[in-house]
This record gives C-alpha cells, sequence and structure tokens, in this order.
C-alpha cells in the first residue's frame, strides 16, 4: 500500500517488544548484550548491524533518525546531540587541510565562529557570499573549493538563499552540497529536492517544538553518512536515547504545529506589517519580502519565524524586550511559547558592528518565534511592547 509521507513517518517506529507496547519504548541503556563471543566478534568485524554502544548506535536513535530520512527524502542520517555537533562533525568529516568552503554570510552565530575562527586552526579557508548575488557565488569557487555551506531562511535576518540556483552550481563543480534546514523544517522545505547533499538540523527548535531537549541530525545519502557516522563514532557526539525518545514523540506532531505556527505568523505579519513603531518586517511569503519570489517556489509556508526593525535602534529593541508580558525572553526558537530576542545585544553580540552590518543585524532588530498560543494575545503583546 502506498502511504503518504506523513503516515509512514507516523507509522515508522522501533521493533515491537514482547510487551506488546503500543507507543515505542526508550531504550536508556549504554551498552548491548551478545548471548556468546562469536555474536560479539561478528557485531564488531561490522558483519552485521546489531547494537554494540550507544556512542554507536541506540534503537531509539534510530527511531528518530528513520522518521527524519522519511520527512526529508534522505537514505540514510547520523544525529547528534546538538545541531551544532552536526554542523561541525559535516564539515569536519569533509573538509581537509588545504580546502575550501564556500557559505552564505549570514549563517547561525555559533556556525560562524566554527567557519571563522575553529575551521583556519585545521587550514580550511572560507569565502562568505550574500543571499542576493548568485553570481558571486560562482565567482567565489576556487580550484580548492569543496563544498558549498547555506542556512534557508537565514537566522536571524530571515534572508532566502535559492536553493536551486546553488545546486545547480554544486553539482556544475562537484561539490557538497550542504544545507542546514533548521529554520524551514521538513515540513516547509525539502532541500534534497533542489539537489542539497546533507541536510542539518537543529532538532532543538522546531522538531522538539517545546523547548525541551538539545539535538541535531544531518541527513544524506549512504555514503556520505556512513562517513560521517564513522567521524561520530570515534569523536562521540552521540545523541542521547533519551532525547532521541523525545525528539521522536515530537515528529508525530510536526506537521499539525508547523502549519498553525506558519499561519499564526502569517497573520501577525500582515498585521505588524505598516505598524508606524517599526521601519521594516520581513516574514518569507509577505510579497514584501525581498526574495518573496525565491521563497514562494522552494518553500511550502513562510516558517514560524519573523523580524522587524525597531525605529529608534539598540535602546528601542532592548526596550521592547522589557515591555513584553507573555512573549519569553529567552535564546532558544521554536517553541508552543512565542519568544522574542534582540540579536544585536544576545546571539550576535560578539560581532564587531561591522560584521553585523554585515549580515543585516541592525542595531532595532527583534525576531520573534512565533508560538501556539492565540495569534491576538501574541499581537496584544507586540503592540503593547512596541508603544514601550
Ligand atoms: C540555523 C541554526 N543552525 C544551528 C543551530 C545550532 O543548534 P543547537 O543549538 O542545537 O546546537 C541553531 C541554533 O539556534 C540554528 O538556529
Amino acid at each position: 500500500m502506498h502511504v503518504h509521507p506523513i503516515t509512514q513517518m507516523i507509522r515508522t517506529r522501533v521493533k515491537q517488544t514482547e510487551e506488546m507496547e503500543h507507543s515505542s519504548p526508550l531504550f536508556l541503556t549504554s551498552s548491548f548484550c551478545f548471548d556468546n563471543a562469536e555474536e560479539m566478534r561478528a557485531a564488531f568485524a561490522d558483519e552485521n548491524d546489531d547494537n554494540i554502544y550507544s556512542r554507536f548506535s541506540n534503537p531509539s536513535v534510530q527511531e528518530f533518525t528513520d522518521r527524519m530520512c522519511v520527512l526529508e527524502e534522505m537514505e540514510a542520517g547520523f544525529a547528534s546531540a546538538s545541531g551544532m555537533s552536526a554542523v561541525f562533525a559535516s564539515f569536519l568529516t569533509f573538509l581537509k587541510q588545504g580546502d575550501h568552503l564556500l557559505s552564505c554570510r549570514a549563517v547561525f552565530g555559533s556556525t560562524h565562529s566554527v567557519i571563522t575562527k575553529i575551521l583556519p586552526g585545521y587550514g580550511i579557508e572560507h569565502s562568505y557570499v550574500s543571499a542576493e548575488d548568485m553570481r558571486g557565488w560562482e565567482n567565489a569557487i576556487r580550484p580548492n573549493t569543496k563544498m558549498i555551506f547555506v542556512e534557508t531562511p537565514t537566522n536571524p535576518g530571515l534572508d532566502i538563499i535559492d536553493l536551486e540556483a546553488a545546486g545547480r552550481l554544486a553539482k556544475k563543480h562537484n561539490l557538497i552540497f550542504c544545507v542546514d534546514n533548521c529554520f524551514a523544517t521538513p515540513i516547509g522545505q525539502g532541500p534534497g529536492r533542489f539537489g542539497a547533499d546533507l541536510v542539518i538540523h537543529s532538532a532543538t527548535k522546531w522538531l522538539d517544538g517545546q523547548g525541551r531537549v538539545l539535538g541535531g541530525i544531518v541527513l544524506g545519502n549512504k555514503k556520505l553518512i556512513h562517513d560521517i557516522y564513522l567521524f561520530c563514532r570515534s569523536t562521540g557526539p552521540a545523541l542521547s536515547p533519551f532525547n532521541a525518545w523525545v525528539l521522536s514523540r515530537s515528529l508525530e506532531t510536526l506537521e499539525v504545529r508547523m502549519e498553525r505556527h506558519a499561519s499564526n505568523a502569517y497573520y501577525l505579519a500582515q498585521q505588524l506589517e505598516h505598524n508606524k513603531a517599526i521601519s521594516w518586517l520581513k516574514y518569507p511569503v509577505l510579497t514584501t519580502h525581498p526574495q518573496y519570489a525565491i521563497a514562494k517556489k522552494q518553500m511550502q509556508n513562510g516558517g514560524g519565524l519573523l523580524c522587524f526593525e525597531l525605529k529608534g535602534g539598540l535602546e528601542s529593541g532592548r526596550k521592547f524586550l522589557d515591555s513584553l508580558k507573555m512573549i519569553s525572553r529567552t535564546a532558544n526558537l521554536g517553541d508552543t511559547r512565542s519568544i522574542a530576542s534582540h540579536p544585536a545585544s544576545t546571539t550576535h553580540g560578539k560581532l564587531s558592528e561591522q560584521e553585523r552590518m554585515e549580515v543585516n543585524i541592525t542595531p532595532g532588530l527583534i525576531r520573534i518565534s512565533v508560538g501556539l498560543e492565540h495569534r491576538e494575545d501574541i499581537l496584544a503583546d507586540i503592540l503593547q511592547a512596541m508603544e514601550g
């Protein structure tokens, strides 16, 4: 019977035990036993897929991974302790001394630190290119370029990278095309359809959806993921089985949650767009977004994040945060509870003023992760905080 991917994902689970439980059990164990020496030898010799040790594999982690493979239409995956360990493992598995990485300029703060502070220590160079300038991307490719890395929509400025164009470029130059799909989620965007070789998620965000656990995952074809697995098996950024079990349960409601997050966000974007307290507002599928046409082409919905620039800069940004009565002031995103952040004074506070401006992190920029509270209550809190 051919079933919809959502059905397939929800019905993918670890093998039922003799207890005949309906919901998947949690395999909270560090290691696994063998009946005899020969079975143990065969497992260590990679002659079968038996679990050995939870740094290598674990059934609860595998269930989460298998469900994500269905959602991202990818052959294989490796789940890791956080989004950043998924990003780092993807870089370090494939980039070696003397290699060059091409990346979109606006990337998550810690990804920026890895690219600019950690990779150079391993002799790995990079070039940043901006979202709007696809011709600049081709010009930046060097003989030693190995990978194109993009985040779309970007954090926190919600720029859109043209996945089709970037995927075509990667193919033409035989480069690994790696996409951080954290903001859109597999419900909102399928990078594999545009040629992505690797798709990364911080599972900490929308995949968990309730701000409880850290997690990350990278998905791709069997060969690439096996290489990442070998890197992680030895270096150790394994996802906790408990976190995997939580995340796997969350995936069952991902589609319905994301539909409401996105419809709430679209409503707020429309209501706030012309507010006199702001100079601009960005939401990927608003016609006023500079890359609206690309967003419409590659995204199923605009996602759950919007951002705007408060008139009055840094002081207005801080005052806005202080005036919120319901919306949380916290570093996370992708929660049932709406969250506001002021990147210039927090997540991107370590960047210089010039570096912030290069990635469009203006002084009064506010990012809202739109939750599942009633949309009128979220709107009312934003409006009263804008009045200060
Ligand atoms: C786009 C993006 N990628 C990666 C990460 C890192 O994820 P984690 O915090 O799970 O390490 C984040 C975290 O906010 C993010 O927003």
